[in-house]
């Protein structure tokens, strides 16, 4: 029996571990154990809900307005305590978070080995995302196992000396994730009740490095796009961040035709994507989820560690500049073959079965790779 442990605790690794948690309850060889950090707590507990995830421990450390230190020090902490109970075999991580690095470094601590869900994803920017960049890159370097969604996210890997066979592309756990939500049946309070002669823009921004200045130029231009376009309908669910949201109904409060929401849950927002003619957004996952669904993206950010998108098209890199993003929407929304074409890519991110892939090789490796000995099931934390 391979003991893995999944640690996660923000509402994008949870929507994009969920389907691989519940791949792995589904074979016979592996026994799965759940630890929740709790950084985030409501949108966490959200996408726990939607997916019928019972975490079988949970750390629940947010506090409003923690930094960086505490919500990795907390991690640490707590992660090491589990691991104690537990005696995984595997730990896996997911992404570039706070929760994702501080596991990490709990289980190397441990020498328990490490998997890393969305390895390889890079701006090389140390401050762009910020802190994200320098979390992931971190990570990938404990790893032992590194799923890369894709090729060019292994070249990076390879590019820094990780040796190519601890690295599998397995396309991105999100479009697993998407799989799940949009066959499931539509939420009856949709928050965006359009008229049929309506187009839904939506927009999201949460990242540390827009709050202040940035985030306030984005919100300033989407109150000019409102006021451009008398069919268009902004929905903007905001995140429970209190600077994100302090900003937004400053700016946008009061404005026709621009609704500022609570964030609805992920199936109600895949939904909302759907329906959307364009996303304007700063987020990671929202930026595959709209390649996934064919919706174009104006990124609001510098820098994108998802190039693939840009290349296929579906993402435009506009940055936070109020004229700038603007005048880029305003031309997509007043060209509907430039958006048409934007929406026509074919998907780069995956094809939905990463998580059986993922679940295949940490069979693979501690079944069946024994002679090197690198992974070793039924040990105990005693032994090591
Ligand atoms: C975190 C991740 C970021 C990810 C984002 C996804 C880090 C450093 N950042 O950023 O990579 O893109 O999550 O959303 O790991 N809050 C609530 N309830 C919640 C969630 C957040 O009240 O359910 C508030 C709290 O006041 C909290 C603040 O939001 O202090 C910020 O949360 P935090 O996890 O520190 O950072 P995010 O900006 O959400
Ligand atoms: N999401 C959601 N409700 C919202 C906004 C986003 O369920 O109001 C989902 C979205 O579908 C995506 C994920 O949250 O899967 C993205 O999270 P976020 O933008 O907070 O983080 P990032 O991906 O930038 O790390």
């Amino acid at each position: 029996m391979i003991r893995v442990l999944s640690v996660f605790g923000t509402r994008p690794e949870a929507i994009k571990m969920a389907p691989l948690v519940r791949e792995l309850e589904k074979r016979p060889d592996i026994r799965s154990s759940v630890c929740v950090t709790g950084q985030h707590r409501q949108m966490l507990d959200q996408v726990l809900q939607v997916f019928g995830l019972l975490p079988d421990y949970d750390l629940d450390i947010m506090r409003e307005g923690q930094s960086l230190t505490a919500v990795t020090t907390a991690v640490l902490r707590g992660v090491e305590e589990i691991i104690r109970i537990v005696c995984p075999d595997l730990v896996l991580v997911h992404g570039d978070t706070s929760s994702c690095l501080a596991a990490a470094l709990a289980a190397y601590y441990h020498q328990i080995p490490i998997g890393h869900v969305e390895a390889g994803l890079r701006s090389y920017d140390k401050y762009s995302p910020f802190p994200e960049e320098m979390n992931r890159q971190l990570t990938d370097r404990l790893s032992d196992l590194l799923f890369a969604p894709t090729a060019l996210s292994r070249e990076h890997l390879l590019q820094e000396g990780i040796p190519g066979d601890r690295i599998f592309v397995t396309g991105n756990t999100v479009v697993d994730a998407l799989r799940f939500t949009v066959n499931h049946e539509v939420p009856l309070a949709m928050p965006a009740d359009l008229r049929p002669d309506q187009r839904l823009l939506l927009l999201t921004a949460h990242r540390r490095e827009n709050l202040g200045n940035p985030i306030r130029s984005i919100y300033r231009a989407a109150r000019r796009l409102a006021e451009a376009f008398d069919d268009l309908v902004i929905l903007c669910p905001l995140h429970l961040n209190p600077a994100v949201r302090s900003a937004a109904q400053e700016i946008l409060s009061g404005c026709e035709r621009i609704r500022l929401i609570d964030p609805p849950d992920v199936l109600t927002f895949h939904h909302l994507l759907s329906r959307a003619c364009l996303v304007l957004t700063d987020s990671g996952g929202i930026q595959e989820e709209a390649a996934a669904l064919n919706k174009p993206v104006l990124v609001l950010r510098d820098t994108t560690e998802r190039p693939e998108g840009l290349a296929a098209g579906v993402l435009r890199l506009v940055g936070t500049d109020e004229e700038r993003i603007f005048l880029e929407a305003r031309r997509l929304l007043s060209d509907p073959e430039e958006l048409a074409r934007m929406s026509a890519v074919k998907n780069p991110f995956g094809d939905g079965h990463a998580c059986e892939r993922i679940a295949d090789i940490i069979e693979e490796q501690f079944y069946y790779n024994r002679p090197n000995e690198r992974f070793a099931c039924q040990t105990t934390y005693a032994d090591r």
